[in-house]
């Protein structure tokens, strides 16, 4: 069977307090998004982007980070039968759209009209689509703890960490999450955790626990860079962990990755790394598998065979 990708938006626009989906009615009667192919030269995002102006009119005035959805579906009968596959990412808009002559109305749609509506949706993914909401919701939560926790340097005497916020990156909706220290030097410049050497070594332990990056939720227990590098003290650990535990309610992570001493401790009480690395713990629901921190395998190279060990384990774990 042929293979067909396509790059598009869940877009929404809030009204009142209230998101709305905006769906695209298809001359064959069902709703879709804005969506197509990829031409020549272009990322998925551009794709994405090129088809929301195309078939709407309309430009986000902001992109949700980290959502993607993907659906697989099929269309056609016998020989022209086609293997569908859509990425879909999340962006607010405003303004109505003008829809291009490949379909014939738009609809804004509620969380409650969607899920009473009887309407074919594209690629039946009623309940994939109707995720949005939960992540409008999520992000919403989310912004506002950081945007407390970012203000934390100005409100906090004697501030000894960086001013540079670094906020946890990934999918709020993730099923895993994953907590390490504090930021380093590349983390403080560029604003995203986990990117400097510790970053790399992560990346291919995920993909040895059998995960993809983007898929997952990933933070340190303290956002804010410890200059030289330094262990956060006592003092602030406790000043940032509670900003990380309003995080986790909001996430709600099956299972937590904690990465190194600190992290393992704060979060769950787990002494002795070096001896308990690889043993999950549960608590409140949630599993905590608690590993070294990846710097410990740049440190001392008899530790990357360490931490390969216990993400093959976490793979297994996950399933
Ligand atoms: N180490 C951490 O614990 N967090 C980062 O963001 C980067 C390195």
């Amino acid at each position: 069977m042929e293979s067909d990708f396509s790059y598009g938006f869940i877009a929404f626009r809030v009204k009142g307090t209230k998101p709305e989906l905006l769906f695209l009615r298809r001359r064959e009667g069902f709703l879709d998004v804005p969506k197509g192919h990829l031409e020549n030269g272009e990322s998925q995002m551009q794709a994405a982007l090129r088809e929301m102006r195309e078939e709407t009119g309309l430009v986000p005035n902001e992109i949700i980070k980290g959502f993607r959805m993907k659906a697989e579906y099929s269309m056609g009968r016998d020989i022209g039968k086609k293997a569908k596959h859509i990425l879909l990412y999340l962006c607010r808009i405003s303004g109505e759209p003008s829809v291009s002559s490949e379909h014939s109305g738009f609809e804004w749609l509620s969380e409650e009209e969607m899920r009473r509506s009887d309407e074919s949706f594209v690629g039946n993914a009623k309940e994939g689509l109707m995720e949005a909401f939960e992540y409008i919701r999520r992000n919403q939560a989310i912004e506002k703890i950081n945007s407390e926790y970012s203000r934390l340097p100005k409100s906090t005497p004697d501030w000894s960490l960086s001013r540079n916020f670094v906020p946890g990156t990934g999918n709020l909706l993730a099923g895993v999450m994953l907590v390490g220290q504090a930021p380093g030097a590349e983390e403080d410049r560029s604003g995203v955790p986990f990117v400097g050497r510790s970053g790399k070594l992560l990346d291919r332990l995920i993909s040895i626990a059998g995960l993809v990056r983007e898929e997952l939720y990933i933070t340190s227990v303290v956002q804010f860079f410890p200059p030289k590098n330094r262990l956060p003290s006592r003092e602030e650990t406790a000043l940032c962990l509670p900003y990380l535990r309003r995080q986790i309610e909001v996430i709600k992570p099956r299972v937590i990755v904690t990465l190194g001493a600190l992290s393992s401790y704060s979060l769950v009480g787990v002494e002795r790394i070096a001896l308990n690395h690889g043993v999950p713990v549960i608590q409140d629901g949630i599993t905590y598998f608690p590993s070294l921190h990846p710097a410990a395998g740049i440190r001392f190279k008899k530790n990357v065979a360490l931490l390969e060990k216990d993400f093959k384990d976490l793979g297994k774990l996950i399933g």
